[in-house]
Parts: structure tokens; sequence; C-alpha cells
């Protein structure tokens, strides 16, 4: 039987709720699909680092990258410096095991759940490939006098050939992957098609992504091609998000746009994501963050962490677990017992995740039966 050796960092606030319940519907999994996972547990976060201070040392990062996968809750409290913690763990397991995609899907599992007038699950249905390893997270700048009225703060924004090379290619594969899907579906009326998603016109050094693209794009001639200005992207999001299949987008647009598409598909609460680099250890969480508002009341949606899971498992090869967990999820909100996914919904984090596991093991044993 394959064992998965599978990191958990459950972090700050709501993390630790939300990452049980994706164990909890992972190991429910396992038991159906017949693999064994050995869960490795790490403490780091904001509390550790006011309990002892201390971040991630590079020797956890070297041996996060000899698991098969990581799953984090959510990290970020009220009492650190902002970002101190966010950018020891989260942007330590993107740069420190090169995590250079950044995949966010945006889709609607029930129309009662989209804040869009006349739009509903057939509309919205698409990918964000945010590059994860460079742009304006690269760390590259200060501050000069800080305190003083001469100060001066610098950041620059690093873009690489290789790096944007590599975001289009996998986006480009991406975008073939789910043509041919729909297809098999008896569903090809949408064309696979990748939207590039940049400011190339008031940031003109973003041209390196429109040449790498263009220079990708010809090895998927089937494939349609797009562009989009970031600014013009949000306004389509919003008034034709049908028009979106794939996108692939710089680091910090990458973060800004899916946040939007997170409301799209009904809220913070249900968008996960996947930091992956193929062939490599990859990071899977919740695109929200750690709401330290809503911290220990069992109150907060553990979708988003649970779809984390079902992306965790599709990168590891599961692709059956991987559907069978998304399809709980999607029955679950078609269902009508959801009425929101989000810390209003009436319903508490464990008990959702239960919702999830009795659906998944209630469809297994129908399939089983029939
Ligand atoms: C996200 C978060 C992070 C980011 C923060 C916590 C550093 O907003 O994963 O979208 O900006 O990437
Ligand atoms: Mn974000």
């Amino acid at each position: 039987m394959t064992t998965y050796r599978i990191g958990v960092i459950p972090g700050d606030g709501i993390g630790p709720e939300v990452a049980a319940e994706g164990v909890k519907v992972l190991t429910a999994s396992a038991e159906l699909e017949g693999f064994q996972t050995e869960l490795v547990e790490y403490e780091y976060g904001s509390d550790h680092y006011l309990k002892t201070g201390e971040l991630v040392p590079e020797s956890v990062i070297e041996e996060w990258r000899g698991l098969d996968a990581v799953l984090l809750g959510a990290i970020g409290h009220p009492d650190v410096e902002p970002g101190l913690v966010e950018r020891s763990v989260i942007l330590g397991l993107r740069f420190g095991l090169d995590l250079y995609v950044n995949l966010r899907p945006i889709k609607l599992y029930s129309e009662h759940l989209c804040p869009l007038k006349d739009k509903g699950p057939s509309d919205i249905e698409f990918v964000v490939v945010r590059e994860n390893t460079e742009g304006l997270y690269a760390q590259i700048g200060g501050h000069l006098k800080k305190d003083t009225p001469d100060e001066v703060a610098l950041v620059n924004g690093l873009y690489t050939w290789k790096g944007c090379e590599r975001a289009c290619r996998y986006a480009f594969e991406l975008a073939r992957k789910r043509g041919r899907d729909r297809e098999a579906a008896g569903n090809p009326d949408r064309p696979a098609r990748v939207t590039l998603v940049d400011k190339a016109n008031a940031i003109r050094p973003h041209d390196l992504w429109t040449r790498a693209y263009e220079y990708v794009a010809r090895d998927f001639p089937e494939i349609e091609t797009d562009h989009a200005y970031v600014d013009a992207c949000c306004m389509w999001m919003v008034k034709n998000p049908e028009w979106f299949d794939v996108i692939v987008t710089t680091n910090l647009f990458g973060d800004i746009i899916t946040d939007l598409g997170a409301m799209l598909q009904g809220g913070m609460g249900i968008a996960a994501s996947g930091n992956i680099h193929p062939g490599r250890t990859s990071m899977f969480e919740p695109v929200h963050g750690s709401a330290p508002k809503y911290t220990g009341q069992n109150v907060a949606c553990p979708l988003g962490a649970i779809s984390a899971t079902s992306m965790m498992l599709d990168f590891l090869g599961e692709a059956s677990g991987a559907q069978r967990i998304e399809r709980a999820v999607g029955d679950l909100l078609q269902s009508g017992d959801v009425p929101s996914a989000d810390a209003r919904s009436g319903i508490a984090t464990s008990e959702m995740g239960d919702m999830v596991v009795s659906r998944l093991v209630g469809a297994a044993a129908g399939q089983a039966s029939s």
C-alpha cells in the first residue's frame, strides 16, 4: 500500500481548525482509496514564534523537501509584526521549495453562492496560474533613512525568462488538459484558452512576460491565446467571467485577482490553492488567512482547506480520491444544506467536515452497491 508522508502546518488563528477538517477528509479518503498517510505535524507559526522567538530554520525547510506534500492551515497573528511569520513559513515554503506555480481554481459550485447577477456555475469555472517565486515578492528592496522625513522605500519587481517561461508552460499544459477533459466529458463548447494578465503598458519590463508567453504559445497551436491588463481583467472577471479558462499572471496580480475570484465562487472560505513544483514536494493551503476574530470559535468554513486536500491528492496521483472529494464538496453545496461558505453559515467548522466525509463515504458506498 502506498504511504504518503504529509507535513501538516496548522499555523495560526483558524488555521488549526480548518486544517483538522482537511486531515479528517484526507483520512477518510485514504480509507476509501486504499492508501496510507503518515502525518508529520509542525508547530511553526505565530504562537510558536511568540513563545520561542523561532522562525522556520533552514534545516526544517530541508526536511520538508523530503516529504511527499505539505498541508498548511493559515499564518498571521495581530501581535506579530505584519508579514514576519508569513514570510518565514509561507514564502519559506514557496521560495525554499521553488514552488513556482500557485494554482488557484475559481469554480462556482452552486448558484446561491455567487454574488453576480445572472451568472451561474457554467459561467465561473477557471483557473489562475499565479507565478509564485518572483515579482514584487522577491524581497529585493528596503528602507533608507528610516523614520526620518527623508525616508526612502524601494522595492524591485524581479522577473526572469525562466520564471515567466515555466509559469506560461504550466498554464498552457493545463489548458490542454482541461480542453481534453471537457471534450472527453462531451462538453467541448468552451475553447481551451490561456489569458496572460499583466500591466505591460505601464510597467514595460512586463514585456518579458509577453515574449515568454508568445514563445510558449507556439508549442500549443490548438490553445487560444488572449491577453488582458490586470485592471481590465478585474472588470472582465465580474462582467464576463465565462470568458476565462486559464489565466497566467505575476505573483502580486495573482494574489489580488484570486481574492476577487474567491468572492465569485462563494467567498474566501471556499477557495483553495496548490503551491506546486511538478515532481517535487508541493504545498497546499486554503487561500484565506488566519481570520483572528474567528479563532477558536468553530465557525470558520473549512471547505477551502478540504478542497486544498483534494488538490494535494490530485498532485500525488490519487486522481480518484481528488475527484471524489471535489464531488462531495460540490454535492454538499448544491444540496442547499449550506447557506453560505463563510463564518455565518450556521454550520460549525467540525460539522462541515463531517458533512463532507458523510457525502464522501455515502457516494462511495452508493457506487460500490450499484
Ligand atoms: C496568499 C496570501 C499571502 C500572499 C500572504 C499571507 C503572504 O495573501 O497566499 O494569497 O500574499 O501570497
Ligand atoms: Mn492573498
